[in-house]
């Protein structure tokens, strides 16, 4: 009896392709165009989720989410600089522990793509590449630069064999990894780059490995992106020809799985732009055409999540994107459900079974309201206690990386060397990277603005203290210039004279902030009574209590910043991103409960630039249930990545 049961048993392995003791395989199938799992056709529908953008405790509830939309794989990239901020130092650990997000989608049940760079795009700060590697001022980034090279061996040599053990033939849940992103659409065209990664890669990883790249779906993409040994996919949006664009991948892989490794279920935001919707139909419609030719398909994003801190990139001409990376996908920012995940749902469920069971629901949001907010030291008041390196002085500017500062502020202090009345102060060469505070003698006179305003004037008498508090808005991530320098990379001009004898602090605000070592002002509640004043760079802080007797608080919320113009803003020392509710369009931040408190009251620290609504108006935040992303913008729309179009920067 047991003897019969166990040949039987042996024979539905062996149907199944997974005979008694053979190991898993993943493989491509160039007769019949498609992808082989342990022997069997297989064809994936996957999402992106960057856990870069989601706090740790979220990720299973995203990934499951993503599962019971009939997903049977996702898509993840690797962020190099958030793993190794400076180096040699690595970092793994909380919610940078991609070991653990890569065995809860197993444990769900998916499949891993993993795009581990080295440089990955994703709007993220310089497109995941270490800031660090400027250090050497001439490095070509994403070619065979032998420093550049040196750098992104070291780091692979650290990454890839800490990924080896979860491929899918080592029993873990990595079926394909991709090498570099979108290649074809830079100005290097390296092959030999591309070819020593591909050797790195097989090196680690092993011959059995399916190892891809992804570019436009044009032949001008193709033509420096595709490498013989690396699977040529593709990517495009929705409302494309798709035809034209499988027709793409054609050209360079006649045979094999079709693959539209990005297809964009939405698009990404830029300060001062209009926010990016996609509707939900033309996805739908589109996706249903795609799976239609038994194409694989990566849904991008399926979440997009959420910018903190300073992780944000930028496009060139320099325009930031924000801290939402909402991106209008079927999950929000908040992991909420949306009509378009339904749809998609809807559309899957015609080619894929849909796991039986419900879809967890949206977590739910609190409005805990207003909280007071109070003035404390404005930033030149507290520089001491911000430097903890200590001042650095030169002649001229000095760059952060010079200063050994990879992201926020330095504040630049030198003296008017002449009396000046009306006299321009500038940035002949659009060296302010990438906005500037400026006082006299400590007294508010004006914004630089990278692209936008490269001179202004000042008044003042010889020997007045100049200071200039310079801003890191983000990396530039795509293109060719992101080897993207920042705070004054030039010099500065007053009537058109380079100024000299500068001292530089490197500020270190969110380790002071974390610290609690920020005071009170000297002459705290002294703003300006009229609004559109420019005020110094202050900080404020104020406090709230989670209500007691309503079950399940903390829950999530959202912090509204009215009439709060520019700036940064912590929870409990954590850093949640930049506000600019004056430029739009997004109003609100998300708040994760998790950084939320029950037991002590929960502290808000803001580092206004600009202006705060403190002497005029309510000196409040305020803590929503409901998101805003989508306010009207003042100036005019600015053409940064029309939608679905990567421009052709050859
Ligand atoms: C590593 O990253 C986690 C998550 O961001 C953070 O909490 C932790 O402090 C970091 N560790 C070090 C040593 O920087
Ligand atoms: C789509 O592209 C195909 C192949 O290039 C072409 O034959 C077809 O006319 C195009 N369809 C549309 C609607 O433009
Ligand atoms: C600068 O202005 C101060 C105060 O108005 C005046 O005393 C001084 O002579 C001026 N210096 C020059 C070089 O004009
Ligand atoms: C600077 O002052 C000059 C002379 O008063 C004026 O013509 C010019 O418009 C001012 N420039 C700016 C940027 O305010
Ligand atoms: C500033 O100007 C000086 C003198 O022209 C030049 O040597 C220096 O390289 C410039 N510095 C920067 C950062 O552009
Ligand atoms: C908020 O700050 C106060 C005073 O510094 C501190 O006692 C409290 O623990 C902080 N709360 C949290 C949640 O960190
Ligand atoms: C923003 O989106 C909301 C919800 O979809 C909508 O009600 C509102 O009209 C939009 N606002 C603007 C300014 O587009």
């Amino acid at each position: 009896m047991t003897r019969i049961r166990l040949d039987m048993i042996f024979l539905l392995l062996l149907l199944s392709g997974r005979s008694l003791g053979a190991s898993p395989s993943f493989s491509l199938d160039y007769q019949n165009n498609c992808f082989l799992k342990d022997g069997e056709p297989f064809r994936y529908i996957s999402g992106s989720i960057h856990y870069s953008r989601i706090p740790r405790v979220y990720w299973k509830d995203r990934l499951l989410k993503m599962y019971m939309a009939g997903l049977n794989a996702i898509q993840t990239y690797i962020p190099w600089n958030y793993h190794e901020e400076f180096p040699g130092q690595y970092n793994f650990t909380g919610d940078r522990d991609v070991e653990y997000f890569l065995k809860l989608a197993q444990d769900i049940g998916m499949v891993v793509i993993l795009r581990p760079g080295p440089y990955i795009c994703a709007e993220w700060d310089m497109g995941g590449l270490p800031a660090w590697l400027l250090n050497k001022k001439n490095m070509v980034l994403r070619s065979s630069d032998p420093d550049y090279i040196t750098a992104v061996d070291k780091w692979m040599g650290k990454l890839l064999p800490m990924i080896k053990p979860y491929l899918y033939q080592n029993g873990g849940p990595i079926i394909t990894v991709q090498v570099e992103n979108e290649y074809g659409s830079y100005f290097a065209c390296d092959y030999n780059y591309m070819r020593h990664l591909m050797q790195l890669f097989r090196s680690y990883l092993g011959e059995q490995v399916v190892l891809f790249t992804t570019d436009g779906a044009g032949l001008n993409y193709l033509k420096c992106g595709s490498l013989q040994g690396l699977y040529a996919t593709v990517d495009f949006g929705p409302g494309s020809n798709i035809t034209a664009a499988f027709d793409a991948q054609r050209h360079v892989e006649p045979n094999g799985p079709l693959v539209n490794s990005e297809f964009y279920t939405g698009w990404l935001d830029h300060w001062g732009s209009h926010h990016s919707i996609v509707s939900s139909a033309l996805v739908a419609k589109s996706l249903n055409e795609i799976l239609s030719m038994k194409a694989n398909v990566n849904l991008y994003m399926f979440i997009g999540g959420s910018n903190f801190g300073y992780w944000n990139g930028a496009n060139s001409p320099y325009a930031a994107q924000p801290t939402s990376y909402d991106y209008d996908a079927p999950l929000t920012e908040a992991g909420d459900l949306t009509e378009k995940y339904f749809a998609i749902r809807d559309v899957i469920r015609l080619f894929n079974k849909i796991p039986e069971g419900p879809v967890p629901p949206s977590t739910p949001k609190f409005a805990y309201g207003a909280v007071k907010m109070k003035k404390l030291q404005t930033v030149l008041d507290a520089v001491e206690t911000l430097s903890f390196s200590g001042p650095v002085k030169s002649m001229y500017p000095q760059t952060f990386i010079d200063l050994n500062q990879v992201f926020g502020f330095v504040l630049y202090r030198t003296k008017l060397p002449v009396n000046c009345s009306e006299t321009p102060l500038s940035s002949p060469l659009n060296g302010v990277h990438d906005r500037a505070y400026v006082s006299v003698d400590k007294s508010a006179v004006g914004i630089l603005e990278r692209n936008k305003v490269i001179t202004m004037n000042v008044t003042g008498n010889a020997g007045s203290q100049l200071d200039v508090l310079v801003e890191n808005m983000g990396r530039i991530n795509y293109g060719r210039d992101i080897n993207d320098f920042k705070g004054l990379v030039s010099n500065l001009t007053l009537g058109g004279v380079p100024l000299t004898g500068w001292t530089m602090y490197s500020l270190s605000i969110d380790e002071a902030v974390s610290q609690g070592l920020l005071g009170h002002g000297s002459h705290p509640g002294t703003d300006p009574p009229q609004p559109a004043a420019l005020s110094l760079p202050t900080f404020y802080e104020g406090s709230f209590i989670i209500p007691d007797g309503i079950p399940d608080l903390p829950q999530d919320t959202y912090v509204k910043l009215p009439n709060w113009r520019k700036g940064q803003i912590w929870i409990n020392g954590f850093n949640l991103g930049r506000y600019w509710p004056a430029r739009g369009p997004q109003v609100t931040l998300f708040v994760p409960a998790n950084i939320l408190r029950t037991s002590a009251p929960n502290n808000v620290t803001i580092l206004e630039l600009e202006g705060a609504p403190c002497g005029s108006q309510p000196c409040i935040v305020e803590f929503t249930d409901t998101p805003i992303l989508n306010a009207t913008v003042s100036s005019k729309p600015t053409h940064h990545r029309r939608l679905f179009v990567k421009e052709d920067l050859l």
